[in-house]
């Protein structure tokens, strides 16, 4: 199943084998699991091997932050975990990108293997070693890169996610195509994520995160395109975050590829029938909200990472399954396109 993977990369529905030939290979003196309170219901209960210890956090984007970090590092200690010692992360990309950070920072770093069980985690976040928690208000803000010593993909653990959750993995998806493959995404216009294709959706999009981070590990190239729709869709994320009507992240994602569609249309990157097709498809998956005015995204779009000299940088589509990256773009262009989203039909 995992043909054109690293061997530390699998996708299986056999996890208690696979997890158990990772465990003896790391031969840790103790094994914490990391889960929350839905992870802990649905996904515990597949897990077939012993551990000395359970962490259980609560669930959702507004616990990835140093509290709750402090929590895990405050367990680890009081379990004595030592160098030698194994963080299993079973959880979507919250509990990897945190379980993983709280790892990776732990006595310097100690081995982690990440379980994920979202659609987003298993096709995105889960992939490339990104860690980290939300800081200050700012998405991802405090972080490292560290690769997992394994990443065991089990799709049977998305039988148990709510419709709203797989399509907030599915706006990655699309990402993978929109960036990467012009084939994959007629691919994506056709299917619905259910079981028959979900096991070779899975597969191709591990397959182009997977290809991307090879070739551009700490992401100071290539990586970047995997940004397309994420700089404006983490500073609306960030904007809901603390709302009541907060976004998911892939949710935050959708929006964000259509604001820089259009962005990439007014640059004469991406042509009038192209940007069409991905502003309808993405409008037809997904109900969206208006997006907030520039003034108040301004201070989150000014810390994003990509930035240079002062200037906003984006990952942009040149075409559909093609993209570029460090496109310095004005203020004043991304206040336009944030109108004609905003003429658009949402609700
Ligand atoms: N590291 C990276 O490269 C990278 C890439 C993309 C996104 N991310 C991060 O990933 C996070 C979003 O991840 P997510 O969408 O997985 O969110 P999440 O981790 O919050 O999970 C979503 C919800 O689903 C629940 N859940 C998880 N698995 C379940 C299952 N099998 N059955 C039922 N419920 C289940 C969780 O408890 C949670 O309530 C964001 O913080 C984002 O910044 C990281």
């Amino acid at each position: 199943m995992s043909k054109n993977l690293p061997s530390y990369l699998t996708i299986t529905n056999n996890l208690t084998q696979e997890l158990e030939a990772a465990i003896s290979t790391i031969k840790p003196d103790k094994i914490a699991l990391l889960v929350d309170e839905h992870t802990k219901k649905h996904c515990l209960p597949f897990l077939e091997i012993s551990f000395d210890s359970l962490i259980e956090i609560k669930s959702g984007e507004a616990q990835k932050n140093l509290n709750t970090c402090k929590l895990i590092w405050e367990n680890l200690t009081a379990l004595n975990f030592s160098r030698n010692s194994l963080l299993i992360n079973l959880g979507g990309g919250v509990i990897g990108d945190m379980g993983g950070f709280a790892a990776a920072t732990y006595k310097r770093g100690i081995s982690f293997i990440h379980l994920p069980t979202t659609l987003l985690s298993q096709i995105d976040a889960g992939i490339g070693g990104k860690l980290g928690i939300d800081f200050g208000g700012l998405k991802n803000h405090i972080g490292v890169f560290k690769n997992p010593n394994n990443v065991i993909i089990c799709p049977e653990f998305l039988n148990t996610l709510p419709e709203r959750e797989i399509k907030s993995g599915f706006a990655e998806i699309i990402k993978h195509g929109l960036i990467y493959d012009s084939g994959y995404w007629k691919q994506i216009k056709e299917v619905s994520i259910d079981q028959t294709d979900r096991m070779d959706i899975i597969q191709r999009s591990v397959e182009i995160k997977n290809a991307i981070v090879e070739r551009d590990p700490l992401e100071d190239g290539l990586r970047k395109i995997l940004n397309f729709g994420h700089t404006l869709g983490h500073a609306i994320e960030s904007h809901f975050l603390a709302s009541p009507n907060y976004l998911l992240h892939g949710e935050a994602i959708a929006m964000g590829m259509i604001l820089e569609a259009h962005l990439a249309l007014r640059l004469e990157m991406l042509s009038q029938n192209e940007f069409e097709e991905i502003q309808t498809f993405i409008l037809s998956h997904y109900r969206l909200p208006k997006a907030p005015e520039l003034k108040e995204l301004i201070s989150y779009l000014k810390q994003d990472k990509k930035n240079r000299d002062g200037s906003i940088r984006f990952a942009l589509i040149e075409g559909i399954g093609r993209c570029t990256y460090d496109v310095e773009v004005s203020e004043k262009l991304i206040m336009s396109s944030i109108k004609a989203y905003n003429r658009m039909k949402t609700c």
